[in-house]
């Protein structure tokens, strides 16, 4: 490999891993090989992630950035290895059995709210793979009370709502699942500037206050880093850089190459 990245030094191994994440694990990946149809894209990867702690993955556009979430939910053939969550063997659970029996909810990075449906409607939608629909009234009943911006909109339809008031639906919707695992991709992608920050408050609310764990791919490095507890610097489907979101930030090779430091 001959590019801007091979300076990066020896990757972290499991150990140095797991010391960033040393107590309660929640989820834990053991040297997964994963990608598309035959084509492997993530090799040989260990990822491990403490109950109510934050992760943030950064890297250059194809690194498999995407493909790690993806990997977890479900959406990849994963060759070899395998991922747990809390201590139980999940790799081969479809994503409904994932999003049901486990709690791992994926919050989509593109534009997925219907815009013709009501707020109410959308949020709706998060629950219907729930057996009672009741208990999905009663999470979205929650959810309304929590976050006025929807509950001003409940009835209007969903094209009517912001940038950032779409964005926060996006996550509410994951959230009627009552998930313990949150899988992000980019949640600051094509939002102003004004309601980045929003978006960040809400995931840090979900994660000090109601003991979500998160996972989080974001181009915005700084950003991302800022939030989270740890940080991986993925490279060519292998974690080049892992550390503390702060050390990462001030991590010279991390600022040359992802802070345009
Ligand atoms: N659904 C897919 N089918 C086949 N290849 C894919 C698919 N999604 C992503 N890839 C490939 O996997 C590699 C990693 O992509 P991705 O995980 O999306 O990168 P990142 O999120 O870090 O930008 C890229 O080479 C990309 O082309
Ligand atoms: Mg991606």
């Amino acid at each position: 490999m001959s590019n801007q990245y091979e300076v990066l030094g020896k990757a972290p191994g499991p150990e140095d891993l797991k010391k960033l994440s040393p107590d309660n694990n929640h989820i834990t990946i053991k040297k997964m090989s994963a990608g598309y149809g035959k084509m492997e894209i993530l090799h040989n990867l260990d990822l491990f992630v403490s109950k109510a702690q934050s992760l943030c993955l950064i890297g250059p556009n194809g690194a498999g950035k995407s493909t790690i979430l993806h990997s977890i939910y479900g959406f990849t053939n994963v060759f070899s290895g395998n991922i747990e969550i809390d201590g139980k063997d999940i790799t081969n659970l479809t994503p409904a059995q994932k999003l049901k029996s486990v709690g791992i909810a994926y919050i989509l990075q593109d534009n997925s709210v219907f815009p013709d449906m009501t707020v109410e409607e959308n949020l709706l939608m998060g629950g219907f793979i729930k057996d009672k629909t009741e208990e999905s009234y009663e999470e979205a009943e929650k959810i309304f009370q929590k976050y006025e911006r929807l509950r001003n909109r409940r009835n209007q339809p969903a094209k009517v709502l912001s940038g950032g008031e779409r964005r926060l639906l996006e996550i509410s919707r994951a959230l009627v699942m009552k998930p313990s695992v949150l899988l992000v991709d980019e949640p600051s992608i094509g939002l102003e500037p004004r309601y980045i920050d929003m978006v960040f408050e809400i995931l840090g609310d979900l994660q000090k206050n109601e003991k979500k764990t998160i996972i989080m791919v974001e181009q915005n490095a700084k950003k991302g880093l800022e939030f989270a507890d740890i940080g991986y610097v993925l490279v060519s489907g292998q974690t080049a850089i892992a550390g503390k979101g702060d050390d990462l930030l001030s991590n010279p090779d991390v600022g040359r190459l992802f802070l345009g430091g």
